[in-house]
């Protein structure tokens, strides 16, 4: 059994990690054929696509995939620690999982992700969730076979949750989740210690691939057809600073860009590592597509000081006007917490005005959530809770009045579209135009998953464009 702890977790020790090949114990490749498994995924695209490698390594086990849960042997939460919110989800879980285990009692649960480098969650498991028959942390994922195999074979509740990064594992096996578009990792972790945030405590330092394991990986994907891929980052800005002297997120960008493939996104960017050179590849190749997202979390200056967030007000519109200056019709897009222990109203009305100067193309904003461990969680706070209710409120309205705004200007004209599906309603099809905004369009003729086609945008809304295809 290996516990979490914080003081491992905060460390940022120059150790040197070993790249290792990964390979599948072939000792239990398709021993639980017949099985079936559920997997829950909360929390950011790093989960999501986590998620899209522990699928693969069920299915070599031998389980397939339900879709309800009460339908599975084996039912994993693969969870997120970043506000109370998604704590509660993935307890809320645990309770209708101990109903169902009631009435079944060879059901397997176990529990993953970023929940599982909480030390006072896995404390919890071990006192009162007993029935939770195993936990696995971030560093360790690639040892899921064998972690699940002890737990089903011994029947004890399985915990190996490491605080320290373990070595960078290459070539795990990954079911994707589309066909079309894929995530691709590009750095674990995150040195920045916002006050606020928990993620450096539960993913680590920051650690990059190798740019010959990145560019080997988008390769693959253009062969077998991909149209968008998403490096992916806590904050991809710093790519490459652990590892090399002279290769960063810009060149790597431009590497890919040279290549075969119509969409490069990647997020998120930390406004602190966004280079000058970097803001210039974006704008230069046209298959990077023209959309950044750039979280700010406040307006205030005091605020973000003691956010730990590196930058002012002032510095943050300076990067923002250089990328709306450099990248043609770029679409920008934030995350705002309010509510910050002390925030006074003067604060809150800084964020209003930097909402009003950006007039955002989209924004996630959210009330503070004390995080146990973070330096934010031990501030003194007297905001009430209605208070922060009602400035997220006041903050979402200013906020949505800039997106139906953006999206206006878009009105008569044609814009490129990644299909993704059918609507609901089977009535027309969607997907995401190059500045990553939702449309749903009517087509008059064959159009297929994956295509990017033309469409002229006909009516704007708040959170979404409805289109007709051209051509
Ligand atoms: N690495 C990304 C953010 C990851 S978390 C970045 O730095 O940009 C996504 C968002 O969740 C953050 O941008 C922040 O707005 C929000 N968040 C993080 N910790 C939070 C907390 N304790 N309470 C409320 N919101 C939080
Ligand atoms: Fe959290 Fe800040 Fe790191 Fe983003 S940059 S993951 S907000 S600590
Ligand atoms: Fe949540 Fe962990 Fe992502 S805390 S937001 S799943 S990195």
């Amino acid at each position: 059994m290996h516990l979490p702890n914080y003081v491992d977790a905060r460390r940022r020790e120059n150790n040197d990690y070993k790249r290792v090949e990964f390979k599948f114990d072939d000792k239990i490749r398709n021993k639980y054929l017949g099985k079936t498994y559920f997997l829950k995924t909360y929390g950011c695209q790093m989960n999501e696509h986590d998620s899209e490698n522990i699928d693969a390594l069920l299915i070599e086990l031998g389980f397939s995939k339900v879709d309800d849960y009460e339908d599975a042997d084996l039912v994993l939460l693969n969870t997120c620690s970043i506000r109370e919110n998604a704590h509660n989800k993935a307890f809320g879980m645990l309770g209708r999982l101990k109903h169902l285990k009631e009435k079944k009692h060879n059901l397997i649960i176990g529990l993953c992700g970023c929940m599982a480098q909480e030390a006072s969650v896995v404390e919890d498991i071990l006192n009162k969730y007993k029935y939770v028959n195993f936990v696995f942390g971030t560093h360790n994922l690639y040892q899921l076979p064998q972690i699940l195999d002890s737990a089903i074979s011994s029947l004890r509740q399985e915990i190996e949750v490491f605080s320290k990064e373990g070595d960078l594992v290459e070539g795990l096996p990954v079911v994707r989740a589309n066909s079309y578009k894929a995530y691709v990792n590009i750095i674990y972790g995150c040195n920045k210690f916002c006050t606020y945030c928990i993620v450096p405590y539960t993913r680590g330092k920051e650690r990059s691939r190798a740019k010959e394991d990145i560019l080997k990986e988008v390769d693959e994907l253009i062969n077998s057809g991909y149209k968008e891929i998403t490096l992916l980052g806590q904050n991809v800005n710093a790519y490459g600073k652990d590892l090399y002297s002279d290769y960063n997120l810009g060149n790597l960008l431009e590497d890919i860009a040279k290549k075969d493939i119509p969409r490069i996104r990647f997020m998120t960017s930390h406004p602190w590592d966004f280079t000058d050179e970097m803001v210039s590849v974006i704008g230069k190749y046209k298959n990077i597509m023209p959309s950044v997202h750039l979280p700010v979390q406040s307006g205030s200056n005091r605020i973000l000081k003691l956010m730990g967030r590196r930058y002012t007000k002032e510095s943050y519109l300076e990067l923002f006007n250089k990328i709306k200056s450099s990248v043609p019709n770029v679409a920008i897009s934030t995350d705002i917490i309010v509510g910050f222990p002390g925030e006074t109203e003067n604060d809150f009305l800084e964020t209003l005005d930097l909402a009003q100067k950006c007039k955002y193309d989209n924004a996630f904003t959210f009330i503070f959530s004390p995080r146990e461990g973070t330096p934010a969680c031990k501030l003194k706070d007297d905001v009430t809770i209605t208070e922060k209710e009602e400035r997220l409120q006041r903050l979402n309205e200013i906020v949505n009045k800039y997106f139906l705004f953006n999206n206006k200007k878009l009105e008569g004209k044609v814009v490129s579209v990644l299909v993704e599906g059918l609507s609901e309603k089977n009535d027309m099809y969607f997907g995401y135009t190059d500045t990553n905004k939702l449309i749903n369009f009517t087509v008059n003729r064959d159009v297929k998953i994956g295509d990017i086609v033309d469409v002229r945008v006909t009516s704007a809304k708040t959170w979404s464009l409805d289109g007709e295809l051209v051509g």
